[in-house]
């Protein structure tokens, strides 16, 4: 890619975030970057989520997902868990507890500042992605003064990686 691009991607900032849905048969999550209120009223979230992880798989036939934003200090092998293996054949809740949402999907608590439950409303295909757009139909606080992980201070202090579902690289 072009340096200017890449240069130019590189300055628009994010949270880092788990996304976590749940069908009759399965649950599983997975970490994005990609999370972001879309509409207020009512309250809508977006999530872009890569088409090859079984994330994807369990939220296109759920229709439902649950997004809690990170704490900043939250341990790399904590986001090794959900963001650096599939839970095809492996699995992400065996060591981290979790509670069910009124949506049916896993609540985390541990390192997420808040939970947002949603029902998804619309999906866009963006190619390797897709776009699930869902209104917000819950929310619980965990840490109410607790820092947001920020994508910048992943890379910078945490020196954490970025494996290839990501949106951004
Ligand atoms: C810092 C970071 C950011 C990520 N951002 C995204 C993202 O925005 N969308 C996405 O689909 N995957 C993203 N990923 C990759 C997924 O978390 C990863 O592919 C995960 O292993 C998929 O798990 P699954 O197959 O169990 O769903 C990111 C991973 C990390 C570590």
């Amino acid at each position: 890619m072009d340096a200017c691009i890449s240069q130019s991607l590189n300055e628009i900032s994010y949270g880092l975030y788990i996304v976590t849905s749940a069908d009759e048969a399965q649950k599983n999550g997975l970490i994005v970057n990609t999370a972001f209120q879309v509409s207020a009223d009512p309250a809508k979230i977006a999530v872009c989520v890569c088409k090859n992880s079984f994330t994807h798989e369990i939220i296109s036939k759920s229709r439902a997902f649950n997004v809690m934003p990170l704490e900043q200090e939250t341990p790399m092998v904590f986001i090794g868990n959900f963001g650096f293996r599939t839970g095809r054949n492996f699995d992400k809740f065996a060591k981290v507890s979790y509670t069910v949402g009124q949506n049916g999907c896993p609540v985390v608590q541990e390192h997420a500042l808040s939970c947002i439950e949603t029902r998804v409303e619309q999906t866009v295909d963006v190619g390797t992605h897709t776009l699930f757009i869902g209104t917000v139909t819950a929310g619980q606080i965990f840490k109410p003064q607790g820092i947001p992980l920020t994508y910048e201070y992943y890379h910078t202090v945490i020196k954490g990686k970025t494996p290839p579902g990501a949106t951004h690289l």
